[in-house]
This record gives structure tokens, C-alpha cells and sequence, in this order.
């Protein structure tokens, strides 16, 4: 049985003046995505919109700390934050999902949940030797050591996106000027 609310998914995002977007940034580990959605969640806050970060690194910290990074249980945290995403775009927020969300399989099913125009991918493409060679959290040259196994790019795959509604490729533009991609984007 679906119990049904009077403020429903019409009349909270109505009460923010806002459209509800899931704005899902995918990429390597390294690749940027936290430090673009961070910018974009900043210029969007500064014109009065509503937001929330998702992160992998934080909330695998609490919802998600019973997972680690089989290929299993990465479906499993894709397939928990999107439905987190959904209700949250349900409140009326603007959410940025920024998740390495690896696999094809598992963004088409967050895409599934949402709207057609609601759902925005965003490909933070950094090819792997450039995020290897920045090794931001010092992890490639841990897994490369066998430390850490089933990383990203290493020894798990990363299925790239074929058409997202952004590409954003790190090599050419600096973070500021990508960030402000997206927000144009949401804002066009
Ligand atoms: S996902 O593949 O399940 O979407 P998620 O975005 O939640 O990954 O977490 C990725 C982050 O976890 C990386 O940025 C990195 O800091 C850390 N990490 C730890 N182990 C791994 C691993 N084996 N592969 C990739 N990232 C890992």
C-alpha cells in the first residue's frame, strides 16, 4: 500500500521555487566530480536554490558503511543513493550525486527513477593516467602496490558514459569553468 501525502512531489519543490534535478556526476576516483559538484552546489546556494551533495566518500561513511567495492555492493550503493536522490528531489531539492557509479546498468536504473528532464548525467571525464599521476588520496599507488583491491581502473572496470546530458573533460577547462557548465546548464 502507498500511503499518500498532501504535500506531495508537486507542492514542496513548488514552495522552493525551484525545478528538482538529480544532477549525477560519474567519473574515475580522482577524476574531479567532488570538487565540481562542490562548486556548482556553491554558485547554486549563492542564487538562492536548494541543494544537497551525495558523496561516495561520505556516505559510505554511514548509510552505506556495510558496503565495500564488489562489484555487488557497488550496485547496491548506487542503487541506495538514487533512491536517496529521489526523495530528495520529491522535497523539491536540487540533489549532486557524485559517485563513481562505475557501471551502466546501475545509472540507468537512478535515470529510471526521475523525470525525464529531471535527471542530468554528468561525465567528469579524466582519463586514468592523469588521475593516476595526480593520485589526490595517494589510492593508485596503493592499489597499483595490490593494496587495495577491485580499485576503479585498475582491476575493476569503468563502463564511460555514451551519451550524458554533459561531458565535461578535465584535461581542457579548469573546475571553476566546468562548474559553471553545469550551472548554466540547469539554469538554460
Ligand atoms: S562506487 O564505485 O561504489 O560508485 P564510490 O563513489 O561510492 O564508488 O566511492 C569511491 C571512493 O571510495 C573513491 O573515491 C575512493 O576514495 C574510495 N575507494 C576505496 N576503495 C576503492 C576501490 N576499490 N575502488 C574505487 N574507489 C575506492
Amino acid at each position: 500500500h502507498w500511503q499518500p501525502v498532501d504535500v506531495d512531489n508537486v507542492a514542496a519543490p513548488r514552495a522552493k521555487q525551484q525545478k528538482p534535478r538529480c544532477v549525477w556526476f560519474t567519473g574515475l576516483s580522482g577524476s574531479g566530480k567532488s570538487t565540481i559538484a562542490n562548486l556548482v552546489d556553491k554558485q547554486l546556494h549563492a542564487l538562492g536554490h536548494h541543494t544537497f551533495i551525495l558523496d561516495g566518500d561520505n556516505v559510505r561513511h554511514g548509510l552505506n558503511k556495510d558496503l565495500g567495492f564488489t562489484d555487488a555492493d557497488r550496485v547496491e550503493n548506487i542503487r541506495r543513493v538514487a533512491e536517496v536522490a529521489k526523495l530528495m528531489t520529491d522535497a523539491g531539492l536540487i540533489v549532486l550525486v557524485s559517485f563513481i557509479s562505475p557501471f551502466r546498468a546501475e545509472r540507468q536504473l537512478a535515470r529510471g527513477l526521475f523525470g525525464a528532464d529531471e535527471f542530468v548525467e554528468v561525465f567528469v571525464d579524466t582519463p586514468l593516467e592523469e588521475a593516476e599521476r595526480r593520485d589526490v588520496k595517494g589510492l593508485y599507488a596503493k592499489a597499483r602496490a595490490g593494496k587495495i583491491p577491485n580499485f576503479t581502473g585498475i582491476d575493476s572496470p569503468y563502463e564511460a558514459p555514451e551519451s550524458p546530458e554533459l561531458h565535461l573533460a578535465t584535461l581542457d577547462d579548469d573546475p571553476q569553468a566546468l562548474a559553471q557548465r553545469v550551472v548554466d546548464y540547469l539554469r538554460g
